[in-house]
């Protein structure tokens, strides 16, 4: 896919567009730079040419088509902070691209996602954005940007889709937001849900431990679930949860339930970037999976680099311009 993904959600999307009647197969697409528009239909095609000519389309990925795989495929989710990483994820085909809040400590340096600020996380959604081509980019709010008021809280995460590109806002908490959850999606902002461990709240948790452990406190987190997406979450992540209260959520709602830490029975799952590429600092937690070793890779090439300068090995002729043409003195 291009960025401009409508063919293959071409009925959807087109209904978005407020373009209800137009039939898939009456139009084909025409991809004119960056302006495709509709061809085979003279009255439609002036109708869009006036209208949406500009328009850029959307992404295959977005708050509705990732809604729609639920009970139809697994979405293998990433987190990203930067435009070099966010590329090779996008072009892999990954769906969804977190700006997670854990750029506090992956990136940052923090111990914790608390001392992340609006500005920053504005800053770094902004470059993953640039990268997206066809994964939906979704910005965590960070600490505060939420909480104090809902006229706040809208404005700040407009911001994330007015000014850095995201596709959507992610938030922490179950039940007890559904009302901003609904105050967001009614003014246009797609909002992901978070719930079970929410690291914002790690001092009022005691930790960073696993959720929904007893049965009531698994009840609760069924509810949140429920009341999220009733209120207008696109999907929902859950966070370090056994498997079987997992397999119970993502049974009870009719979006996608990403996994970070509940096991497999899930819509999707999470991890974050530096985690999966063997990039983290200490022992990762359990449920991650690295499926490179950056770390070590990365360790070396700075070695040999140091190395090399040091024994005048680097640069070599290769790595140098063509010395000077001798010319009249
Ligand atoms: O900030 C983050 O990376 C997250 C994911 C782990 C879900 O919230």
């Amino acid at each position: 896919m291009n960025g401009y993904g409508l063919l293959s959600f071409g009925t959807c999307l087109v209904g978005e567009r407020g373009l209800r009647n137009l039939e898939p197969e009456a139009a084909t697409v025409r991809e004119n730079g960056d302006t495709p528009c509709f061809v085979s239909d003279p009255n439609t095609e002036i109708a869009l040419s006036a209208c949406y000519g500009k328009m850029r389309f959307m992404k295959t990925w977005n708050a509705a088509s990732v809604t729609a795989t639920k009970g139809v495929t697994r979405l293998a989710c990433v987190t990203a902070y930067d435009y070099a990483s966010a590329r090779l994820a996008d072009a892999a085909g990954l769906p969804l691209l977190l700006v997670g809040d854990s750029l506090g400590m992956t990136v940052l340096g923090y111990d914790s996602t608390l001392p992340v600020t609006l500005d920053q996380m504005l800053h770094h959604t902004a470059a993953v954005a640039r990268a997206a081509r066809d994964a939906m980019v979704v910005a965590d709010m960070p600490f505060l940007s939420y909480q104090v008021c809902e006229a706040e809280a809208i404005r700040n995460a407009g911001r994330f889709l007015q000014e850095a590109g995201a596709d959507a806002v992610k938030l922490e908490g179950g039940a007890f937001r559904a009302g901003l959850v609904g105050a967001l999606t009614r003014n246009g902002i797609p909002v992901l849900g978070h719930i079970g461990l929410t690291p914002q709240s790690v001092n009022q948790l005691g930790g960073y431990k696993v959720q929904g452990k007893s049965r009531e406190a698994g009840e609760r987190l069924v509810a949140d679930a429920r009341a999220l997406a009733e209120a207008g979450a696109f999907a929902i992540v859950l966070e370090c949860t056994p498997p079987d209260i997992a397999a119970t959520i993502t049974a009870s709602v009719p979006v996608p339930v990403i996994g970070v830490g509940a096991g497999p029975v899930c819509d999707g799952q999470m991890l974050v970037m530096h985690d999966l590429l063997g990039l983290s600092e200490g022992r990762p937690p359990r449920f991650v999976k690295a499926y490179a070793a950056l770390a070590e890779t990365m360790s070396l090439a700075f070695r040999t680099y140091a190395e090399e300068v040091r024994d005048g090995v680097f640069p070599a002729r290769e790595h140098c311009y063509a010395p000077r043409t001798p010319g009249p003195a």
